[in-house]
């Protein structure tokens, strides 16, 4: 089977958690993060990476009507013929479709008519909602819908950011912290620092100072899915995985201990880099995190906004996180590490910054393993063994996408909560950070 299916306990059947309130809830919370937008915020596209909004809202539709309802609703029929073209993703299977760096080109269907759709196949769902053996179709659809969220909210900000007004998504008065106004600007090396750089060539591997860790003995772990509960298909089949004795570092990594790693010139230590990372930030110009303004700022959905010097830092890529981390005399964890610690029953999935409503989302720090930002592993993305996509176009959901990419665990302050769990691999290639993106430390033991 592709996907896992729910086995029983955790989740009644009825009420508030079951999979038709699920779908119900997911539907409108797609919604209620595109209700603060105009129809032209919805429409535009910062980059090839990103789509506009209104795309995700039309896409996420396009994938119930393709994969449930055209193929298990008797008698439906498409709202529009013409529309798969424009919000079919990358389903080779599924036809010929938009080039997708054209997304924000797609004025027409309007956000109106969009939505319009929305509520039709929203509607034309519920008899399929009820049906066992599509169970498992529907529990992808709603997390290909809450993954889809996350994107949404992540292209936005990186669309908006494009204007020099730097709009806000969302009124600051919104926000759930208090004072970070541009008017307040703040220092980010008050917020103190755990760790010792490393740019004077301290032995790799020295522990960052004042730092707490997770410690693992090393041994055989059982990586992956085992079954239970939905999952993707990219997080398994379960295997065993040797590991070594490690530690993770309790907290991630914050916004002042990356500005000490830019005052100390980590930016332009050659040393510190990846090949790779090096030629990026010496082609790209990088010398800070997205989004972050010399005057101690950076841009959020309420618009620029103080940066909080013990919040973790985002918005970084691969090769940041792994220079910050040699810098530290530390490394990125594996992606079968953090997931050895993560397993524990003392890391709730769904605890930590997630979301709940529709609200700016914004790391805030503290010391759950999920949450504020996804974690960069040093793994790249490949199949566990034995791993089968499945046949026909779901099979091409994950699986087609394991080349050049690394793996990132956790969850982000732009995860809907109870989406991610310790099997969670989530995936970006190296160079990427529109992303709610962060790092946390590891180190051998
Ligand atoms: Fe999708």
């Amino acid at each position: 089977m592709l996907w896992s299916k729910r086995q029983g306990g955790g989740q009644p059947e009825s009420g508030g958690h079951s999979l038709a309130a699920q779908f119900r809830r997911t539907r409108a919370l797609t919604e209620a993060f595109v209700a603060p937008l105009s129809d032209a915020d919805a429409s535009i596209q910062s980059m090839a990476d990103a789509s506009p909004a209104k795309w995700h809202l039309a896409h996420t539709t396009w994938f119930w009507e393709t994969f449930l309802l055209r193929e298990h609703a008797p008698g439906y029929r498409l709202h529009d013929d013409r529309w798969p073209f424009l919000f079919n993703s990358y389903y080779e299977a599924e036809g010929a479709r938009i080039a997708r760096d054209a997304r924000g080109m797609l004025s027409r269907p309007s956000l109106e008519e969009v939505l319009a759709w929305r509520a039709y196949v929203t509607e034309a769902m519920e008899p399929l909602l009820e049906r066992p053996e599509l169970e498992a179709l529907i529990q992808l659809g709603i997390a290909h819908e809450e993954q889809h969220i996350e994107l949404l909210l992540t292209d936005i900000k990186h669309a908006l950011f494009q204007n020099p007004l730097g709009p806000a998504m969302f009124a600051p008065a919104a926000s759930p912290r208090a004072g970070g106004g541009l008017s307040q600007p703040q220092d980010d090396s008050a917020g103190g620092s755990r760790l010792r750089g490393n740019a004077q060539g301290d032995a790799p591997g020295g522990a960052p100072g004042g730092m707490d860790w997770h410690t693992h003995p090393g041994g055989i772990a059982l990586i992956g899915h085992d079954g239970s509960g939905f999952a993707f298909d990219n997080e398994g089949p379960a295997h065993r995985v040797l590991i070594e004795p490690f530690a993770l570092a309790e907290a991630l990594v914050t916004n002042a201990e990356w500005q000490a790693f830019i005052d100390a010139g980590g930016y332009r230590e050659a040393r510190l880099w990846l090949s790779d990372g090096w030629a990026w930030v010496q082609r790209e110009g990088i010398a800070a995190p997205l989004y972050w303004r010399g005057d101690g700022a950076h841009f959020t959905h309420e618009g620029w906004q103080a940066r909080d010097p013990a919040a973790p830092v985002t918005h970084i890529s691969y090769y940041e996180a792994d220079a910050f981390a040699t810098w530290a005399g530390a490394r990125l964890p594996t992606e079968f590490e953090w997931e050895a610690i993560a397993a524990s029953a003392a890391h709730d999935p769904t605890g930590g910054n997630q979301f709940d409503a529709a609200a700016p989302p914004l790391p805030l720090g503290g010391s759950t393993l999920f949450g504020d930002c996804w974690q960069f592993t040093r793994s790249a993305y490949l199949p566990y063994p034995r791993f089968r996509p499945a046949r026909g176009a779901v099979g091409e959901y994950n699986g087609k996408f394991m080349s050049g990419q690394v793996v990132l665990r956790g969850a982000s302050c732009a995860t809907v909560r109870g989406h991610s769990r310790p099997s969670y691999r989530n995936f970006f290639y190296p160079h990427q950070r529109w992303q709610f993106t962060g790092l946390r430390l590891a180190k051998d033991w």
